[in-house]
């Protein structure tokens, strides 16, 4: 079988990319240091998939630590590649942390894929590239604006590391994927975003619906938008999962026109804070406790995707709607507060 490694395999995205993976008959391994992610994840995994992932619990910003697993697993053929800081607030408060750990661990998985020839590589790159995009729906040729955290420009450099590599190892692949917002959680509820203190909007919104938070804010209703809130392309997190996976068989069926390319993860629709909440109030059934407060600094007022690039060279297509993601992503929280109270019961 073909052996994928997974970095942040533990992490949200992370997690659901192995299912996929292990769906479309990958064998795959996982590199977490549980910094961010969880074993809870990986335990969930087990019970989707019936039988166990291996994690090596490992820092990348640790080099002799990563070849370690190298050494281990001669038959790697891909690496995704996951593993990094990813709140923009946290980003503007400890910069030197976030270009430490996010460069130097990517870095030395590159350094690693060279020294013992793993030759497809898949970045985990973000929608944030674009900044405040001039032109809508952004499509992967568009300028890249000044990023609006040190969150965002370390993707950037690390879209820009993978394109210097690839333009001198011609054995060398890498595709960089531009997710936009990622939300939802697998069909069985069995995983998904675990975040006690989320910032992001899905999480937030559940939160306040099941009683985990008193109110939540939507973050701005002035901005020139239909609504006045801002406007994002939220994206169920298994269509993000198995856009990965399409683009490793895109590269190891040598389906791939340049060794460096770039694609947009989203769904190609553009959708207002109010507008989200209003499906999940009709896929809830339940009203949301919120305040229509001040914006947030920092955030881009509008960004949706031109997905066409994707589905035209990856046969990737979208197959959740609104509704579904905030029904997996309800039921995600619910299944969250049954498991607490089955612990306390215990
Ligand atoms: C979405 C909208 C908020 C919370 C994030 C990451 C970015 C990328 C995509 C990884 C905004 C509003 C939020 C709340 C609100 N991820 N909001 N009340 O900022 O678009 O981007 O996901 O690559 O790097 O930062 O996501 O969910 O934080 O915000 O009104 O309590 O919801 O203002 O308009 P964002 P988000």
């Amino acid at each position: 079988m073909k052996k994928i490694l997974v970095t942040g395999g533990c992490g949200y995205i992370g997690g659901h990319t192995i299912v996929d993976l292990v769906n479309n008959g990958f064998d795959v391994i996982s590199i977490d240091d549980l910094s961010r992610g969880s074993l809870r994840m990986n335990n969930g995994i087990e019970k989707v998939l019936g039988k166990p992932i291996k994690n090596y619990r490992v820092n990348l910003c640790n080099l002799e630590d990563a070849q370690a697993v190298f050494i281990e697993n001669p038959d790697i053929i891909g690496i995704i590649h996951f593993a990094a800081f990813k709140s923009v607030p946290e980003s503007v408060e400890q910069p030197l942390r976030y270009y430490r750990n996010n460069i130097d661990s990517l870095v030395n998985i590159l350094q690693c894929a060279k020294e013992y020839g793993v030759r497809h590589f898949v970045f985990s790159s973000s929608c944030s590239v674009y900044g405040n995009a001039k032109q809508l729906p952004v499509e992967e040729t568009a300028p890249l604006q000044e990023p609006e955290s040190p969150y965002a420009r370390t993707k950037q450099m690390g879209e820009d590391i993978c394109r210097d590599i690839t333009r001198v190892d011609r054995d060398f692949n890498a595709m960089l994927l531009r997710y936009f917002n990622p939300v939802g959680a697998h069909d069985s509820v069995l995983i998904g975003e675990l975040q006690e203190k989320p910032e992001n909007l899905v999480p937030v919104i559940t939160q306040t619906a099941i009683g985990k938070r008193k109110e939540m804010h939507v973050f701005g209703y002035d901005y020139e938008t239909r609504d006045g809130s801002c406007v994002r392309d939220y994206i169920h997190v298994m269509d993000i999962a198995n856009a990965h996976t399409r683009a490793l068989q895109y590269m190891i069926e040598g389906r791939n026109r340049e060794r460096c390319e770039v694609f947009n993860l989203g769904t190609g629709n553009g959708v207002t804070v109010l507008e989200l909440i209003k499906a999940f109030e009709e896929v809830s059934g339940q009203k949301l406790n919120y305040q229509l407060g001040d914006r947030r600094p920092g955030d881009v007022i509008e960004v949706y995707a031109n997905n066409n690039k994707a589905r035209a060279l990856l046969g990737w297509e979208t197959k959740y709607n609104l509704h579904q993601m905030m029904d997996t992503a309800w039921r995600w929280e619910q299944a969250q507060k049954a498991e607490a109270e089955r612990i306390q019961l215990n």
